[in-house]
């Protein structure tokens, strides 16, 4: 079986600035894998995810979804993909429920699934109530349950998200954590970026780390800790992206 994320050689610059934010990254990440990817702000964990989702084109390089060609197919490709953007921006003037119904027509949800999804996602997030309100009335934590409900209704094979836990209380992050385990047992890939190492060295396969737009470690927390002096994944991050400057 090939994997689900293929990224060869990748590569972008941005006009403004200049500086390669992603530097020829070649990564595979298989099918049924939780996938953690972890590194300094500025590294190019939000570019490489773009790219992965088909949002920014590369420079360079080439992303393939379950063997899908994002350049060739990016309908196709982007058809297998749940995407959760960091900064939990979401349509203002539209109710929770007009959103999630607006996910499911763009991803072609048949109408008794999306039924059964959103009535099990908004119990399981705790926004029944919130969920008739305009989005622009949600608190930070409540655009993110909403984001993550709406980027789950397809039952995406490839569940992509972008610093996921950032303004959800221990609560939701736990119930997140859960279904992320639950999607990968189910045989769906999950990638993430986050800056919760903990929650890294817990819940993923494995783990990648970024450093100046190149992957400069990746593997299982065993083959972290065998191939570095630290034994935690902080320790391990802190080694590795101070490397260059000691
Ligand atoms: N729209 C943009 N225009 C110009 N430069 C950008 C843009 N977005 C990102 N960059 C630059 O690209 C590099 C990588 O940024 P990116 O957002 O991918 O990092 P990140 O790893 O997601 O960081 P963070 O942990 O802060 O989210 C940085 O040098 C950043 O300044
Ligand atoms: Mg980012």
């Amino acid at each position: 079986m090939q994997d689900m994320v293929v990224l060869s050689n990748l590569s972008k610059t941005y006009a403004k600035g200049g500086v390669k934010a992603v530097d020829g990254l070649n990564l595979r990440v298989g099918h049924g894998e939780i996938f953690g990817f972890i590194g300094p702000n500025g590294a190019g964990k939000t570019t490489t995810i773009k790219m992965l989702t088909g949002i920014l084109n590369p420079d360079a390089g080439e992303v393939a979804v379950d063997g899908i060609d994002m350049r060739r197919d990016p309908i196709a490709a982007k058809r297998l993909i749940g995407y959760v953007p960091d900064g939990g921006e979401v349509y203002e003037r539209l109710t929770g429920m007009e959103y999630l119904c607006f996910m499911a027509d763009v991803y072609g949800v048949p109408d008794r699934l999306r039924r059964e999804r959103i009535e099990r996602y908004l119990e399981l997030f705790e926004m029944e109530d919130a969920v008739g309100n305009q989005v622009r009335s949600y608190s930070r934590g409540m655009r993110q349950k909403i984001t993550l409900i709406g980027a789950l209704l397809h039952a995406p094979a490839l569940w992509v998200l972008d610093e996921p836990m950032v303004g959800l209380d221990p609560k939701a992050a736990h119930i997140l954590k859960e279904e992320m385990r639950r999607h990968c047992a189910a045989g769906n890939t999950v990638f993430f970026s986050t800056h919760v190492l903990d929650v890294a060295e817990r819940l993923c396969d494995r783990i990648g780390i970024i450093r100046a737009g190149q992957l400069i470690a990746v593997g299982t927390m065993d083959e972290l800790r065998s191939a570095e002096h630290a034994q935690t994944l902080e320790g391990i991050f802190l080694e590795l992206t101070d490397a260059e400057e000691a």
